[in-house]
């Protein structure tokens, strides 16, 4: 298949073009350029702002694609990817985008599933998400393009953007404390960013996929807590856990981002599942293939500033 990707050299579209790649599906990225020499030999770049819309239309205008993967959030509107459906009018078999479970309703009673309410709980995120999915569902409706919603939550894996379980890897292989929130008994999912990236491979061009949406994330359900003992567990540290409630006006507690916010975010997977697409990775062997990378890295010795943390712990105990 002739995939296009925008994005393409972050994380997930990272990971996505090296499954697409490993697939044998020739692949073309859209992005402006920065970080290119992170693709597979093979993979064509084309360079262009997904924001200016008159660019994106005269830099698409010779492409035809079989499959599109909508993945970066630029901030993506409804707009920037109303502009990348046009500019591919007439010329494009079927248009994925990577939204959000944060779409759903989080007020409402876990578990999520596809056809929960969305709302505008999770603020601009949300709003945009919701406006690149109606914009796809329009496609189909009123032009018969098939297209194709994925919804993840909680991407973890190599290459990370974001300081998630970087962060705890940081402070228990130095000894130091990890401050959790509240008690910690809010309930989470992970998803490992292959099986993210194979999900998504493998809805490409799936007739039953056509006009749906799906959660795609880790089978498994877990605590606060329970992530951060996890992960102690899997790295074989041993885990100094410390309670903590930010008093009123306090500066911002030091927590993993993946932590820090009071409600559950459990989602079914049952409906990506009856497709046959299920995640390879348990939480804990993707936790160690993740510690795995991290290490290789050198990140074990990169600079951590904890001076948060203290400011916090000295006042907790
Ligand atoms: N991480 C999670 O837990 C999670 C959970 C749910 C959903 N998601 C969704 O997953 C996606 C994350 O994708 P990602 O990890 O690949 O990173 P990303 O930060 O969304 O995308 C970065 C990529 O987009 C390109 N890019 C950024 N701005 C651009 C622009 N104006 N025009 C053209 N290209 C642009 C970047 O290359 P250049 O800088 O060279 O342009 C880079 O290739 C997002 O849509 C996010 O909402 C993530």
């Amino acid at each position: 298949m002739r995939t296009l990707v925008i994005g393409g050299t972050e994380f997930i579209g990272v990971h996505l073009v090296r499954a697409l790649t490993r697939a044998g599906h020739e692949v073309a990225v859209f992005n402006r350029g920065r970080r290119n020499e992170r693709l597979p030999a093979g993979v064509r770049t084309i360079v262009g702002d997904r924001k200016d819309h008159a660019a994106v239309r005269t830099t698409l205008a010779g492409e035809r694609v079989d499959a599109l993967v909508d993945v970066t959030y630029a901030p993506t509107t409804g707009e920037d990817v109303d502009a990348v459906l046009d500019a591919l009018d007439g010329r494009l078999g079927h248009a994925l985008f990577v939204s959000t479970c944060r779409v759903y309703d989080h007020a409402l009673p876990i578990p999520y599933d596809e056809a929960t309410p969305r709302s505008l709980y999770w603020g601009e995120y949300a709003k945009h998400k919701i406006a690149g999915e109606d914009t796809l569902l329009r496609r189909q409706r009123e032009r018969g393009l098939p297209v194709t919603i994925v919804r993840p939550t909680h991407v973890y894996g190599p290459m990370n953007t974001r300081n998630n379980e970087t962060f705890f890897f940081d402070r228990l292989l130095r000894g130091r404390p990890v401050l959790l929130p509240g008690d910690g008994r809010w309930l989470r999912q992970f998803g490992h960013v292959e099986d993210l990236a194979d999900a998504m491979v493998a809805l490409l061009g799936r007739r039953e996929a056509f006009g749906q949406a799906y959660n795609v994330t880790g089978e498994e359900t877990i605590t606060q807590a329970g992530f951060v003992e996890l992960i102690a567990d899997v790295i074989k540290r041993p885990l100094d856990l410390v309670p903590a409630t930010a008093p009123t006006g306090a500066p911002a507690v030091p927590f993993g981002q993946n932590l820090a916010y009071d409600c559950h975010a459990v989602h079914t997977t049952a409906k990506v599942r009856a497709l046959g697409v299920r995640p390879a990775y348990t939480l804990a062997a993707g936790l160690a293939q993740t510690y795995d990378w991290y290490l290789h890295e050198g990140l074990d010795r990169r600079h951590a500033d904890f001076t948060a943390d203290d400011v916090f712990l000295s006042r907790a105990r």
